[in-house]
């Protein structure tokens, strides 16, 4: 059966459109059913027809605690399989990472743990590394925190900054992204007591980027 996704985007969504792109291409066996998102003017809802688009600021809804609850109502009601942190620029609070516990996933740009957090590329680069990357996890309540599925590495090149770093992490995000997404949809991906599991047996690293492109 087509497996449903909400995403959740505060920004660009160049992730998200990996993800429309690989659907339509019939490369993924999914169905967007909501791009859920903090911020009404992101680009991230732009790629995706009105009727699958949920925008409130916090603001908005009187504070944090009630955005979080209507974010959590709106993605409870879209009846997800998977929910895809694809540049959700927000803290999930520990409640909100329970209650959807083993379906929510986040892209990260940056070789966890290494650089939890924001402004990973300048500090990849201000350690001095030599290689940086991004990658896909299970969500957990600490922040960048949760079990580790997959893993793309790229070289840092002299003469690097954030910005060619950052476009260099980003065309490997795509198809990291879409590699997990074909096992999530296809039911061979689980967390369990903390670990990944995929196809039954739990992984003690994470999955590199297979070389086939996505
Ligand atoms: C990506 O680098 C992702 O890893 C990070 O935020 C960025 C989002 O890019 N969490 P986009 O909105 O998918 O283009």
């Amino acid at each position: 059966m087509t497996a449903r996704l909400a995403i959740l985007a505060s920004g660009r969504g160049s992730n998200l459109q990996a993800i429309l792109d690989a659907i339509a291409a019939g490369t993924l066996d999914a169905t967007v059913v909501g791009v859920f998102s903090d911020k009404p003017e992101a680009q991230a809802l732009q790629r995706v027809p009105e009727a699958l688009r949920w925008a409130r600021t916090p603001k908005a809804c009187g504070g944090r605690d009630a955005f979080e609850a209507a974010l959590a109502e709106a993605l409870a009601a879209a009846r997800p399989d998977w929910i895809v942190c694809a540049g959700y620029m927000r803290i999930l609070s520990p409640g909100f990472v329970q209650r959807f516990a083993g379906r929510l996933l986040n892209i990260h740009p940056s070789l966890l743990p290494r650089h939890k957090g924001l402004h990973t590329h300048q500090r990849a680069l201000d350690a001095g590394d030599s290689e940086h990357g991004a990658s896909v996890h299970f969500v957990t309540a600490e922040l960048d925190g949760g079990p580790v599925i997959a893993q793309a590495r790229v070289p840092v090149l002299p003469g690097d900054d954030a910005d060619t770093l950052a476009a260099r992490v980003l065309a490997v995000e795509h198809p990291l992204l879409l590699q997990v997404l074909r096992l999530a949809v296809a039911g061979r991906l689980a967390e369990r007591d903390g670990r990944v599991v995929v196809d039954g047996q739990a992984r003690f690293t994470p999955l590199p980027l297979e070389s086939t492109p996505a």
